[in-house]
């Protein structure tokens, strides 16, 4: 048994991150034939994206995929511990697990993801969930198949979570969730330690997978079919800097776009790693879009500095208006946590005239929600959660009416929109190469196409629109 310890995880060392490639233990091929599974997925695309490499794990030892978890031989949760109501979630969803397994003593459940890298979690499993057969985290993802045969032999409960990073696994199975859109991972972990964050203690240090390996990947989607992809990390900007060779985000950047993929997106971007030459290499290549998250956090400097976020608003708004003015159809979205510990109603209102001098293309907003192990769960916090909820409503207001205001402005414009599917109306959708989501009639055939639609209704979080031949 690995139990998984925060301290631990909080450490970085200077081992070199070494490349290992993927292997399937071979005694558990055909464990799963004739059985079936569901992966049940909260929080980030980084999460998202293992859930793709999980199912094909999954496959490659015989299960086969069922869309209802009540049918399936296997159930797995892959967490997410970013607020609390992310844990709450999950757990809510083990309670209905017990119930299901009560019923149905073959049901196997595992869990994994970012809350099984926390002891607390893990401890309140091998307490009170003991059900759970088998448990495993982030960083050893790639070790599905060894841990299921062994829950298969043994029939114990198992629990293999390593606090600490190891080796950058290549080649691992991949189960896409869509034809035409992928994700692929550039950078793993997080070294930026903002003081409300779990994600460097789940993720590990900063580490960031060769250049050709990536690029390699994107040739051989842009062989498959595929028309766009999503360069995933927690700080996408920082990609390169462990590298031992001089190769930085705009050169990665420089290097997807000669790929010919029709399009590029990027998330997460840090404000502080933004640099002029990023701005530049995303202004001059026309498959890299225009879409920019830029999360802020916050808009009073006393906060950012409690925060540790790096930068002042004046840095910020600096390096927006830049991205604004050198991207002129750049859209432009956040993330912003309120009710940080003693954020005063003069740091809130800091907050609103920032979103109003930005007024950002869209955004994520959060209450703050204490993680334990961070820095800022130590700090006292005196304000009332009546309080927190009204500051969010304030915000998600003021924010609603520039998202409005931004997708106001793209009526009656031409728009490439990558058809992804049908809405429950019937009607085909897509998102713009400024990532917002247009609805309107049109043929199923067109699904996977990039086409020229017209914007002729604008709403808060989403756009109408028609063919336009
Ligand atoms: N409480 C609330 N929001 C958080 N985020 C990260 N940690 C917390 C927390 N403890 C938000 C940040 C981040 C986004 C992914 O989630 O805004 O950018
Ligand atoms: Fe993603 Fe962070 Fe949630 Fe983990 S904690 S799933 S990395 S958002």
């Amino acid at each position: 048994m690995n139990l998984p310890n925060l301290l631990e995880a909080k450490k970085r060392n200077k081992d070199k991150v070494i490349k290992e490639f993927y292997k399937v233990n071979i005694n558990a091929k055909g464990i799963g034939i004739g059985k079936s599974y569901y992966v049940k997925t909260y929080g980030c695309q980084m999460n998202e994206h293992d859930t793709e490499n999980i199912k094909a794990m999954l496959e490659e030892v015989g299960f086969s995929e069922v869309d209802d978890y009540e049918k399936a031989d296997l159930v797995i949760l892959n967490t997410c511990s970013i607020r609390e109501n992310a844990h709450n979630k999950a757990f809510g969803m083990l309670g209905r697990l017990k119930h299901l397994k009560e019923s149905n003593p073959n049901l196997v459940i595992g869990l994994c993801g970012c809350m099984a890298q926390e002891e607390k979690v893990v401890d309140e499993i091998l307490k009170k969930y003991s059900f759970v057969n088998f448990v495993f985290g982030t960083h050893n993802i790639n070790r599905l198949s060894d841990l299921l045969l062994e829950n298969f032999n043994t029939g114990n409960q198992v629990i293999e979570v390593f606090s600490s990073e190891g080796n950058i696994i290549e080649d691992m199975p991949v189960k896409r969730q869509n034809s035409y859109k992928a994700y692929v991972n550039i950078i793993y972990g997080c070294d930026k330690f903002c003081t409300y964050c779990i994600v460097p203690f789940t993720r590990g240090k900063q580490r960031s997978r060769q250049p050709q390996d990536i690029i390699d990947e994107v040739k051989s989607l842009v062989n498959e079919g595929y028309k766009e992809v999503t360069l995933l990390g927690q700080n996408v900007n920082a990609y390169g800097k462990d590298l031992d060779i001089d190769y930085t985000m705009e050169d990665l950047l420089n290097d997807v776009s000669k790929t010919k993929i029709e399009r590029i997106r990027f998330v997460t971007s840090h404000p502080w790693d933004f640099t002029d030459e990023m701005i530049d290499v995303i202004a001059k290549n026309k498959n890299i879009m225009p879409y920019i998250h830029l999360p802020v956090q916050s808009g009073s400097n006393r906060i950012l500095k409690l925060m540790g976020r790096r930068y002042t608003k004046e840095e910020y708004l600096t390096l927006f208006h830049k991205i604004r003015e050198r991207i002129p159809n750049c859209s432009i979205s956040t993330d912003i946590i309120v009710g940080f510990p003693n954020e005063t109603e003069e740091d809130f209102n800091e907050t609103l005239s920032l979103v109003n001098e930005c007024k950002f293309d869209n955004a994520f907003s959060f209450i703050y929600s204490p993680r334990e192990g961070t820095a800022a769960a130590k700090l006292k916090d005196d304000i009332t959660l009546e309080e927190k909820e009204q500051r969010l409503y304030t915000l998600n207001d003021t924010l609603n009416k520039y998202f409005l205001e931004s997708n106001q402005k793209m009526l009656n414009k031409i728009v490439d929109v990558l058809v992804e599917g049908k809405n429950e109306k019937g009607k085909l959708f897509g998102y713009t190469d400024t990532n917002k989501l247009i609805n309107f009639a049109g043929d199923e055939n067109l699904i996977g196409n990039i086409i020229k639609v017209k914007v002729i209704e604008a709403k808060t979080w989403s756009l109408d629109g028609e063919i336009y031949e």
